[in-house]
């Protein structure tokens, strides 16, 4: 839990998470995220659409941990994108966290016409030392390609839709020549895969659950992972990753898996 990936610009992140996308902000938010601190999480991912920032900062406050041992990301959502609208909801986000920097801050979805602007803003945040790191997610090698082309800053992280049903490899070996991190949303395919035949034989000679297997999977395939859940026993199972290993052959196996099946929308083609 403690084992962390170092972003091209040297800053260092988790390679888990916990994940709050459809965990409701009061008590479900911030139980989860007390759940998740007390395990050894030191990494949150919320984002302003999950309206739930005010409970993740109020739980990070209470938790007693120090700010700067964890590490914080959220988003700027598709409705403010564009230079200043961006820097307005980037403070609204910080004050709704009740923090005073980020350590990661993302364009949610590549909104046409829109992202290159919201990406300048990025930029300056990150000159002003209020974010740590900066990326994207949901970008496709094409709009990748357009980005850093105009960009000072290359994006440092590209958070994506990543499981076994969907493996991504070519947005993957495009980051993984620029030193983009990759990181994976909805990494447990939204509880799809769970009782998948392969998962279930791999997870039963490991000792493991099919949850596990898949976010073993991820930390093989060098992928940061941040996989949500409101139940405490889960979130400590899902955190217990670091104490086995899958072989060349497993990985392959559930590499194989792939169907390139989206649980979430297209990011060539979405309306919101
Ligand atoms: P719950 O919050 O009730 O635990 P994803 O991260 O891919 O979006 O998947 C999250 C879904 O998987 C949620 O429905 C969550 O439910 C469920 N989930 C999370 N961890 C586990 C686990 N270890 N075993 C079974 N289901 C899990």
């Amino acid at each position: 839990l403690q084992s962390t990936t170092t972003l091209a610009n040297g800053v260092k992140m988790p390679w888990l998470g916990l994940g709050v996308y459809k965990v409701e902000d009061g008590q479900e938010v911030v139980d989860s995220v007390k759940y998740a601190i007390k395990a050894g999480y030191k990494s949150i991912d919320t984002a302003k659409i999950y309206e739930n920032e005010e409970g993740v900062g109020q739980a990070i406050k209470e938790s007693g941990v120090s700010r700067e041992e964890l590490f914080v990301t959220s988003k700027v959502w598709n409705a403010d994108q564009g230079y200043d609208t961006t820097l307005q909801a980037f403070e609204t986000s910080l004050n709704k966290l009740g923090l005073e920097y980020l350590d990661l801050y993302l364009i949610h979805w590549p909104v046409q016409g829109k992202y290159k602007d919201t990406w300048k803003a990025l930029e300056k945040l990150y000159k002003d030392g209020k974010i740590r790191a900066i990326g994207v997610s949901n970008f496709q090698v094409h709009h990748l390609e357009d980005l850093i082309a105009d960009a000072e800053v290359k994006p440092m992280v590209n958070q994506i839709e990543f499981h076994p049903l969907l493996t991504q490899t070519e947005v993957r070996e495009y980051c993984k020549k620029q030193g983009i991190q990759v990181e994976a949303w909805s990494p447990l395919a939204q509880g799809e895969l769970l009782d998948n035949e392969v998962l279930t034989q791999i997870a039963e000679k490991h000792g493991k659950s099919t949850a596990q297997v898949i976010l073993r999977w991820d930390l093989q395939n060098e992928v940061v992972t941040i996989p949500k859940s409101t139940k405490e026993h889960r979130i400590i199972q899902n955190a217990d990753v670091f104490d086995f290993e899958l072989n060349a052959e497993e990985v392959e196996k559930i590499n194989a898996l792939n169907q390139n099946h989206r649980v979430g929308p297209d990011p060539d083609n979405f309306d919101f």
